[in-house]
């Protein structure tokens, strides 16, 4: 499974594949049937389910699940509260319905939306709330739940980092109404593009399979429910090619190895940098004890956006890839334009200038962390003496 980094170098991230990507693939391309729904789509799904007990829809993305999940929830003129700091597929989703994103703070500590700033944002145009699950840690379901119940709301989890990780033992996407999956190549998981909606509430399930299928009943009639399909409802084409889903199978089927590799190196970081966490000048990732995460992302929240600068250039000097990430939603042009913004954006606002992602995946070696640890330790050390 592993190949190992280029020499020197460490890349930021790289898809961990098993020997069965090409033997599927084959496989798909002897069977001649290469279109969305066939056998290998079949048996991810089946996969899928199994694991997550809910039904589940594979789409060509993360992104395509939230346009379905937003297509089902909303209509013009709806509110919608997600965090600010996600990917822009988590607002233009439900901004394509013609609803306004409401972005709202996010935690110190997770980096998930703070869902004791929800109910404040709640107005009577409220249709949605989307916890984003940063880093395959889950943000705090049961007050979300609770508000969501107590206000009529749906609650659509955006997942596409949290695929194997858990709140209390229940898997990420399986807890809302709807939830969402990224096997995009810089997930743990990868179909190089792909993505699912789960449906955990069986009252999608009809209208999910339309809006699928380009607006049509095309699902029944190749179930033999129908003896001709047509055009029902608004829709587009979300399936997967099958020659997505043979490299997705491939990958469902070592997912756990993979994840467990990632956990390793992640508790190595972790490990390693609980000094520079004790010199006050960056502080490691939290994870609350509800919280199973999937080891997708490794990131430090530095003191000063001028030492993870430091830093990152560091990191970057010595060949290691180390990234920023979101420019906040409620910032940017199309946020500005689309959104609005309930209460401060402070956390929000310091931590996208002051985080850093480390490079993690199946690639590296227990030596390529520690480099990388090793180089964290030299800036941090060399600015707490500047600070002292
Ligand atoms: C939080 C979040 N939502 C949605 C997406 C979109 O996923 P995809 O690339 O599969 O469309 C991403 C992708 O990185 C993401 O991080």
């Amino acid at each position: 499974m592993a190949q190992q980094c280029v020499v020197d170098k460490v890349l930021f991230n790289r898809p961990d594949f098993s020997h069965r990507e090409l033997q599927y693939l084959r496989e798909c391309l002897g069977g001649g049937d290469l279109a969305g729904d066939g056998s290998f789509t079949g048996r991810c799904r089946s996969w899928l389910e199994g694991q997550l007990g809910a039904t589940v829809l594979l789409t060509h993305s993360c992104t395509a699940a939230l346009e379905m999940a937003a297509m089902l929830t909303v209509k013009a003129g709806d509110e919608v509260i997600m965090p600010s700091f996600t990917f822009v597929s988590t607002a233009n989703a439900f901004v394509l319905r013609g609803a306004t994103p409401v972005f709202i703070d996010i935690r110190r500590d997770t980096l998930n939306i703070d869902e004791n700033l929800i109910e404040a944002a709640v107005t009577e145009r409220t249709r949605a709330i989307v916890p984003v699950h940063y880093a395959g840690v889950s943000c705090a379901m049961e007050p979300i739940m609770a508000i969501a119940t107590k206000n009529g709301v749906a609650v659509v989890e955006d997942a596409a980092q949290g695929y194997l990780a858990h709140w209390k033992g229940r898997p990420l996407g399986t807890m809302g109404s709807l939830g969402t999956l990224s096997f995009h190549q810089s997930k743990n998981i990868v179909s190089g593009e792909g993505g699912a909606l789960i449906l955990n509430d069986s009252a999608f399930e009809g209208r999910a399979h339309i809006l699928r299928e380009k607006g049509t009943n095309r699902t029944e009639f190749f179930r033999g429910k129908v003896d001709k399909y047509e055009w029902l409802d608004i829709g587009s084409s979300y399936l997967p090619s099958d020659l997505i889903a043979a490299v997705l199978l491939a990958q469902l089927e070592v997912a756990n190895e993979i994840t467990a590799k990632r956990l390793r190196l992640w508790a190595r970081y972790h490990q390693g940098l609980s000094e520079a966490e004790r010199s006050g000048v960056l502080r490691r990732p939290v994870t609350p004890e509800e919280a199973h995460h999937n080891g997708h992302i490794y990131y430090l929240v530095f003191d000063s956006n001028k030492l993870r600068e430091q830093a990152r250039l560091a990191l970057l000097k010595i060949g290691i890839e180390a990234y920023t990430h979101y420019v906040p939603l409620h910032s940017a042009p199309a946020g500005r334009r689309y959104g609005r913004v309930a209460g401060q954006m402070t956390v929000t606002d310091r931590v996208a200038a002051t985080m850093l992602r480390l490079p993690i995946h199946g690639s590296m070696t227990e030596e390529h962390i520690d480099k990388v640890i090793n180089a964290v330790t030299q800036v941090w050390r060399a600015s707490a003496r500047t600070y002292a």
